[in-house]
């Protein structure tokens, strides 16, 4: 089914949101920014909508989604309890890029959300546009981000436009978002915060916020259903249906090259100068430092090696850019995994399926 999508300017945001939030509260599908990365909304309880989003996307039905709430208080009408670790790390990181997976309450959402699960993830954005919109529109927003599945996350509305265009009724344009990765997915389990996926709120930021009241536990990376369930057996420890899926791919071929930062760059020449000779499309995603180093046709700046934060915002487009020229094969260059290193460093070996070279 082919619709128009209607496309709100980021300076015409009052009618903007005003339509959105209409459109949303007649079952429609909207796309909007958060702090994160642009949203695919749609109201949580009508199976309707969630089905539009589950195929605007493509994407797979047993991958549950994250519902957006305007206020934190709200989080009662969609979870049966809250315990005290989880009333802690709402009141330190809402709103803001911390998704919790709590225990459903009967009938809160289409069964869609949860893909069947009796738990449900929860997030109150931190981006006005996106609290202005849910409270306006009067919906839980059950909101993935807001690509095909399988691309890069969308950190801009011309991504979505690229994407979407003609498969949802509207795109909310907020400008860039700020952090360019999704949110930390957490769930706590028996006094233990377990980390689904990294993201926008790091592992330390965790941490200092509940204490020595609990443990963080990071996630066991893992690209396979195989490892994902040998993990929750052997370890009994809760996890992220979405993460045996591929994510975050380009169509070409990403190599990751980690490794200090003066020993990697001959290791990275060295795979473009293969990748040239065999006549194909080369780009390099490289740190500042080494940005104007490298002999290559494309060389992209994801922002200076010791500034995660900033290759973090903009990792994502750098993926699309690639996209746009056609590469065949990326030479990504890793950055230190301390803070939200750990969440850009897991988008990126995802990007790359996994294939990964340590220089020392
Ligand atoms: O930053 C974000 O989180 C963005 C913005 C739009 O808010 N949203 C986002 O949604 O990244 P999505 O659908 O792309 O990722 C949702 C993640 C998936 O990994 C999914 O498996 C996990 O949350 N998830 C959702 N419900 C879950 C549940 N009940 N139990 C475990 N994991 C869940
Ligand atoms: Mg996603």
């Amino acid at each position: 089914m082919t619709v128009t999508t209607k496309y709100w300017a980021a300076q015409q945001t009052q009618t903007g949101v005003t339509e959105a939030a209409a459109a949303l509260a007649a079952g429609g599908v909207v796309a909007f920014p958060t702090e994160t990365v642009y949203g695919l909304g749609g109201d949580a309880r009508s199976t309707a909508a969630v089905e539009r989003i589950f195929s605007a996307k493509g994407r797979p039905s047993d991958n549950p989604l994250i519902v957006h709430l305007a206020h934190g208080e709200e989080v009662y009408s969609l979870a049966e309890r809250v315990n005290e670790v989880e009333r802690v790390l709402m009141a330190t990181f809402w709103p803001g890029p911390l998704t919790l997976v709590l225990p459903l309450r009967a009938g809160a959402v289409s069964p869609l959300v949860t893909a069947g699960l009796d738990t449900v993830a929860v997030r109150v954005p931190a981006h006005e546009l996106a609290r202005s919109l849910i409270q306006r529109s009067g919906c839980p927003l059950a909101a993935p981000s807001a690509n095909r599945s399988g691309r890069p996350s969308p950190t801009q509305a011309r991504h979505v436009m690229e994407d979407l265009n003609g498969r949802i009724d509207g795109v909310l344009d907020g400008g860039a978002t700020g952090v360019g990765l999704e949110s930390t997915v957490v769930r706590v389990v028996e006094g233990k915060v377990h980390i689904l996926r990294p993201g926008g709120v790091t592992r330390e930021q965790l941490q200092s916020a509940v204490g020595s009241t609990a443990d963080v536990l990071s996630p066991k990376d893992s690209n396979s259903q195989a490892e994902a369930e040998s993990v929750n057996h052997t370890e009994r420890a809760p996890r992220s249906p979405g993460v045996k899926y591929t994510h975050y791919a380009p169509k070409g071929e990403m190599l990751l090259i980690a490794g200090p930062l003066d020993k990697i760059v001959p290791a990275v020449q060295e795979k473009i100068d293969e990748a040239v000779r065999k006549g194909l499309r080369v780009a390099v995603i490289s740190c500042t430092e080494h940005a104007s180093v490298y002999r290559a046709e494309t060389v992209l700046d994801c922002g200076p090696y010791r500034n995660p934060e900033r290759a973090a915002h903009s990792l994502y487009a750098l993926l699309r850019e690639c996209d746009e020229r056609s590469i065949d094969f990326i030479v990504a260059e890793g950055y230190p995994e301390e803070g939200i290193g750990a969440a850009l460093m897991n988008r990126m070996r995802k990007a790359a399926g996994g294939r990964e070279l340590t220089v020392s």
